[in-house]
């Protein structure tokens, strides 16, 4: 247990107050900027080829489909319409990945997208993805902001440099709803019928919403661009995520880990995505709504989360939450994993020794 209880948890709560909000107000600042820009761009890749449509909107102070990677960086999901006459195959031949294939008997003539089918007959994530590039490379070109918006051409990814401080992924995308793939089906852990958390009403409601199938580069496909594993799209679990933090303070506690990580630690391998995957594996172990009820609880469920972190580390290994086989530190050095668990152990001893210490993290 965190140091004395009570004191802890009212530190926390100044925390959130003097360091947690104002991140989230400053990054929602920084978002309104740039979504005016991607807006901008998007408008004019829009009327170049209709079926880029598009979908960031902002509803109730939010902006569907964008996810914070840093202070300075995001990504947005453009949403394409109509994934159409495809079958979605995931048989785990690439980790965290699926292919969509013409469905049988079906002619590619029928497809929206009919251009981007290869010969084998699958949708080809690349190929969409590099018909995007080029109309956001026209883009840039036509559209009013052309003075500091710039497309970068380092990767075949579209990823905006914005008045030389923000970078902005935008990402095409398929909406998968009411499916479910093969490689989470083992998905919950535990019997349903008596599981707490998550309740049975909450699987049925993340199963019902589905996924999305992302076109972006793997670490899983890196040098196979060129063969038919480039075609592959990533699995992405967003809404079925938010769905399962949204109850007592478990969304509190990703946003003090966020801030903590911000402000404490170097360049590093644990992301805001691999935050969010231990909080999830930290709701498993603690599956009782009164172990996330308040500030008190609050401190343990922190400090469980950095232990965690730090085994992982130290492992050199963080299973995706819902695709085990996919591995977030894949890719990642090792001198960067161990420089990681330095700074997160020197966090959650201080925070297990003194009650201060927050006043400066
Ligand atoms: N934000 C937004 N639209 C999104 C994602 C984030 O407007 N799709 C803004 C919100 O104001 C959010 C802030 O960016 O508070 C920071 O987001 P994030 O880094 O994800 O931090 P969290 O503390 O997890 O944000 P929240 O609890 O508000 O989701």
């Amino acid at each position: 247990m965190l140091c004395p209880s009570n004191k802890f948890a009212l530190k926390l709560n100044q925390y959130y107050v003097e360091r947690v909000i104002p991140r989230k107000n400053s990054i929602y600042k920084a978002i309104r900027e740039v979504s005016k820009v991607v807006t901008e761009v998007l408008h004019e890749v829009e009327a170049q080829e209709p079926r880029f449509i598009s979908s960031l909107n902002e509803t109730n102070d939010r902006f569907e489909g964008l996810t914070v990677k840093s202070q300075t960086e995001f990504e947005v999901v453009l949403y394409l319409n109509q994934m159409g006459v495809f079958n979605f195959v995931d048989d785990g031949t690439i980790p965290g990945c699926a292919v969509l294939k013409l469905s049988d008997g079906r002619k590619r003539s029928m497809s929206l997208w009919v251009e981007f089918i290869t010969a084998s007959g699958y949708l080809s994530a690349r190929k969409i993805r590099s018909r995007f590039q080029a109309l956001v490379a026209q883009s840039c070109e036509k559209c009013p902001c052309r003075s500091y918006v710039q497309l970068l051409t380092d990767t075949s990814e579209v990823r905006l440099r914005i008045r030389d401080k923000f970078i902005v992924h935008i990402v095409p995308a398929f909406r998968c709803a009411g499916l479910w793939p093969r490689s989470a089906s083992h998905w919950p852990y535990s019997s349903t019928q008596f599981s707490i958390w998550p309740s049975p009403n909450q699987v049925n409601n993340v199963k019902n919403e589905g996924f999305n199938i992302l076109s972006k580069e793997s670490i899983y496909m890196k040098d196979k661009q060129a063969s038919s594993e480039g075609d592959a799209w990533i699995m992405s679990f967003t809404e079925a995520e938010d769905h399962l933090l949204q109850n007592g303070t478990r969304r509190k506690c990703l946003s003090i880990l966020k801030t903590l990580r911000d402000r404490n630690f170097d360049a590093t391998p644990v992301t805001n995505y691999v935050l969010k995957s231990l909080i999830l594996y930290e709701c498993e172990k603690h599956p009782n709504e009164h172990e996330w009820s308040d500030e008190q609880t609050l401190g343990d469920r922190l400090n469980g989360i950095l232990l965690q972190l730090i085994s992982c580390l130290q492992c050199r290994k963080c299973p995706h939450y819902f695709l085990p086989s996919v591995d977030l530190f894949k890719g990642k050095s090792v001198q960067s994993l161990d420089c990681a668990a330095k700074q997160c152990w020197q966090l959650t001893r201080e925070m297990l020794i003194n009650s201060q210490c927050l006043d400066k993290l």
